[in-house]
């Protein structure tokens, strides 16, 4: 896409497409709009009282030239929020049917309270319009060519926009690497796309093959026993807050292809676990997202990169070994490797960076589909305060979490018999509970720590309102609200 506007001033021979954003009560402002772009009286259907993320498209001709208008709903006027704004521009996009289109979008819905209106419209316009074609010969179209939005708020966009226009940057980096298949992105691949962070001031530092056998880190070491690839911890150091003491640290499983090991998943559907490595991209993505906004921070961002396949190298089930937390843990099931990777990356990040909050992305385990299908995230935390706070951001950006009981009656289920504990539970149900309690063993009590499951809601066979089918790109929006709510140094 060529660019983003933001301009009083517009003329109608300029454009190919226009979108009108209105609310419940905006009939005036459809009528007064088409006739200065059409230069005649449409009558459309009425738009008062039509519900919100109504979206219908007209064509019409103008100097001979073929044009769209697509008319967009906000619903109640006194409902709008900017969260919702950014969803409309999700569906508006979907209407838009003229490619590379120059784009211009008016709205009456701008005003105290609502002066980034434009902004959000946009964001959610192009986050919409993620695809990804690298690997097709005939290359998709691309809708927009360009797009301007009318506004009296220019300032008050322009200065919101830098922020929406780094998270889209980064949640498109992070449906990247999720689409990427597993011979593109190994180990390897994913630990040099974080090292790119070091352009944006990101201080990057890998963990090998042996350093992580030097610091006993038996638990991540094992599961990527039965691959080539090499596997690597990479950390993300960036350091831009005054205060030093206080430390974010965000930790993903990257676990770039899970075939389950011996325990091998079946054919059917093992390639979307290609996209096993989202948590880590999740991290990378909101690094980026931060560094690209030079927010005030401190956040340690740590990814454990393995690949989870099968050889006669590969671990075995009942196999035991040591994490580097010096607790034991016997692999009752090689499928239940991110767990294992995890615990060992949560408690490096512990040791060497003593973080004050810690929140880890993973897509942990299938159960989590069972529970909360893909509309809710899930999520498990030793602290109601940061469980409130992530609710909080949740409910700002439309990235939906909902919390699991993080209780110790569950601690049972994952007793071993030979070794400390075991890295699954005895099949009593509350799967993707009883990963979290496994983690928890790996979580210091100082610290204060959530646990994401984001294994369906990282990718979605269905449209949604932000994004088109496949991945999604979920958290990064999320964190970066936390971030800024509740851990960003105060001016
Ligand atoms: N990567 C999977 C979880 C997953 C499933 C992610 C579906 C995305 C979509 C994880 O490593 C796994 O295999 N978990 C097992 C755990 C079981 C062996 C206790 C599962 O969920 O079946
Ligand atoms: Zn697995
Ligand atoms: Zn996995």
């Amino acid at each position: 896409m060529d660019s983003v506007k933001f301009t009083s001033q517009y003329e109608p021979a300029d454009f190919e497409t226009f979108v009108l954003v209105t609310h419940d009560a905006g009939a005036n402002f459809l009528e007064d709009k088409i006739k200065s772009i059409t230069g005649t009286s449409v009558i459309l259907e009425d738009f008062s009282n039509a519900e919100r993320n109504t979206v219908k498209s007209y064509n019409f001709v103008a100097d001979g030239k073929f044009k769209e208008i697509i008319i967009a709903s906000a619903g109640k006027l006194s409902e709008v929020c900017d969260m919702r704004l950014e969803k409309l521009g999700g569906y508006i996009y979907s209407k838009i049917k003229t490619n590379n289109s120059r784009i211009c979008v008016l709205n009456n819905i701008e005003g105290i309270g609502h002066e980034t209106t434009s902004a959000f419209l946009t964001s959610g316009i192009i986050l919409k319009s993620w695809q990804f074609d690298k690997y097709k010969t005939e290359k998709l179209p691309a809708k927009i060519g360009s797009l301007t939005c009318v506004t009296n708020y220019i300032e008050q966009n322009e200065s919101k926009y830098p922020e929406l226009d780094a998270l889209i940057q980064s949640i498109f980096d992070v449906r990247t690497m999720v689409t990427e298949p597993a011979n593109v992105l190994t180990p390897t691949a994913l630990k040099n796309m974080a090292l790119d962070l070091e352009d944006l001031g990101v201080n990057v530092s890998i963990l090998d093959n042996k350093d992580m056998a030097k610091l006993g880190m038996n638990a991540l070491l094992g599961v990527s026993k039965g691959s080539e690839q090499p596997p690597y911890i990479v950390i993300m150091e960036y350091r831009n807050g005054k205060k030093q003491d206080k430390v974010l640290g965000l930790v993903g499983k990257g676990v770039t292809f899970d075939a389950g090991g011996i325990c091998l998943k079946p054919a059917k559907g093992m390639s979307e676990m290609k996209g096993d490595m989202t948590g880590a991209a999740v991290v990378i993505g909101i690094i980026k997202a931060l560094a690209l906004q030079q927010a005030q921070i401190n956040v340690i961002g740590a990814i454990g990169l393995v690949e989870n396949t099968i050889s006669g190298n590969a671990q075995k089930p009942g196999d035991v070994v040591k994490a580097m937390s010096g607790t034991t843990i016997e692999v009752d099931n090689t499928d239940a490797e991110g767990r294992l990777v995890l615990a060992d990356v949560l408690w490096y990040v512990q040791q060497k960076y003593s973080p004050n909050i810690v929140i880890d992305f993973a897509t942990l385990t299938g159960a989590i589909q069972v529970a909360l299908g893909h509309e809710f995230a899930g999520y498990m935390s030793n602290s109601d305060e940061l469980s409130r706070q992530l609710e909080l951001s949740s409910k700002n950006v439309g990235e939906k979490i909902w919390r699991l009981p993080l209780h110790q009656s569950y601690e049972d289920d994952i007793k071993s018999d030979i070794a400390d504990i075991k890295n699954v539970g005895s099949g009593r149900g509350a799967g993707s509970i009883t990963a979290a309690m496994f983690l928890k063993h790996f979580i210091k009590d100082s610290t204060q720590w959530a646990h994401i499951d984001i294994a369906a809601t990282e990718w979605d066979s269905r449209d949604r309102a932000l994004s088109q089918k496949g991945a999604t790109g979920f958290g990064v929006r999320l964190i970066n609200d936390f971030i800024k709510k509740n851990v960003m140094d105060e001016e």
